[in-house]
This record gives structure tokens, sequence and C-alpha cells, in this order.
């Protein structure tokens, strides 16, 4: 069943307001870093690749489990072609990417799926690579009716999505998830309730 079904089609215009500031900022961090062959894990509408390709970086791979999200990567002037596959078993060779964005994925994800996704990232960044994480982060205190919006909006999403979502938060969100992992280096960047990581083995340049 396609979760997405629904929500694909409007997901863009309605996360915009949301999404702009950090897709801009997700191109700034990675024209930092090597990006000769790029990969959205879990691209959904491949929106950030577009912005990705708008910006002129060329290469770009997406992969995601929905057919409705990815028919809206497929359209616009900077369409991107991506394709539908499990996140957590992809088909790439070991080593075939120097930079993998997940953004918006690993909250919404039982913490199992979330870790196997981190570490199928991990197999198919080059060792010299780096992976931008942006997920929800709640080390800042937001204000209520912020964290009630982000709340309403998870539980409009769906039960079990909420329930990943509710879980995630409960253990540490993104740091937690990234415990453990073989890439050590880290830039952080905090928006409200969001935040960017990168994750890499070598040094960052601007981003150190
Ligand atoms: C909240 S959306 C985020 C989409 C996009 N990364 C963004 O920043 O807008 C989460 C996406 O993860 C995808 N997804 C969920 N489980 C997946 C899996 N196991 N493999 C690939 N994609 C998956 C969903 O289809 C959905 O498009």
């Amino acid at each position: 069943m396609d979760e997405y079904k629904l929500l694909a089609p409007v997901y863009d215009p309605l996360l915009h307001a949301v999404m702009h500031r950090l897709r801009k900022k997700v191109v700034d961090i990675a024209s930092h870093l090597p990006h000769e062959r790029v990969i959205d894990i879990c691209c959904g509408t491949g929106n950030q690749l577009k912005y990705l390709k708008k910006a002129g970086f060329s290469n770009l791979t997406g992969v995601d489990l929905s057919s409705s999200m990815l028919e809206q990567a497929s359209k616009g002037s900077h369409k991107v072609s991506c394709n539908e596959q499990d996140a957590s078993r992809m088909s790439f060779p070991d080593n075939t990417f120097d930079l993998g964005i997940i953004s918006f994925a690993l909250h919404e994800k039982p913490l199992h799926v979330s870790r196997m996704i981190v570490s199928e990232a991990e197999r198919i960044i080059h060792p010299r690579g780096s992976l931008v994480v942006v997920d929800y982060l709640f080390e800042k205190p937001i204000r209520w009716p912020a964290r009630l919006t982000i709340h309403v909006v998870e539980r409009f999403a769906g039960k079990h999505h909420y329930r990943h979502f509710r879980e995630y938060l409960r253990h540490g969100g993104m740091n937690q998830l990234m415990d453990g992992s073989r890439l050590t280096g880290e830039y952080r960047f905090h928006g409200n309730a969001t935040g960017i990581r990168v994750y890499s083995n070598d040094k960052f340049g601007q981003y150190a």
C-alpha cells in the first residue's frame, strides 16, 4: 500500500514554507562537500534533488518506496529521475556515491528500519564522502504552538507514522540513530524544531 498516495500531489506546496530554507541550506552545504555523485535516500517528491539540479548539480539519484511521490519527482522543469527501491536494502554497489542525503525520513519508521537505512547509506557512500541528515531535532526549546502543530501534522500522517515519530523522539532522535555510525565528523545546523547534521570521515572544509 502506498501511504503517500493522497499526500503526494500536495506535499511540496503544503510544506514549502517550512522546507524552502532547509532545502537551500542543504544545497549550500552540499556545494562545499564532494558531490560528484549524489543520492537522496527516501527522496519523496524529489524536491531536494530539484533544488540541487537548479543550482547546477548533476549526477543526481533518488530512491523512494512510494510510486505516487516518485511521480511528482518526474514532473516540472527540473524533474529528476528516481528509483523505486527500499532504502533499507538498496541495489547500489558499495561506495557508489560521494554524497548522501536523508531528509525527514528517519523519524517516521520503526527504529530498526531507520537504523538499516543509515547502515545502507554508509555502505553506498564512499569512505571520503558525506551523509547529510535533515530531520526533527528538539534540542532547543520551541514554543508550544509550534510543537503542537508538529504533533498534529505527524498524527495526520497516520497512526503508525505518529507512533514511530514518538518512538524516534523518545529514543533521542537523529543523534541516537547516528550513534555507532562509522561516520564520525559532524557539522550541525539548527532550525527551530529541525536540524541538519553532516556526517563524514573527513574534515569538512568550511563546515568543519
Ligand atoms: C516525510 S517523506 C520525506 C520525503 C523527502 N525526503 C523530503 O525531504 O521531503 C518520507 C519518504 O520516505 C519514503 N520511505 C518510507 N520508507 C521507505 C523505505 N523503506 N525505502 C524508501 N523510501 C521510503 C516515503 O515513501 C516518503 O516519500
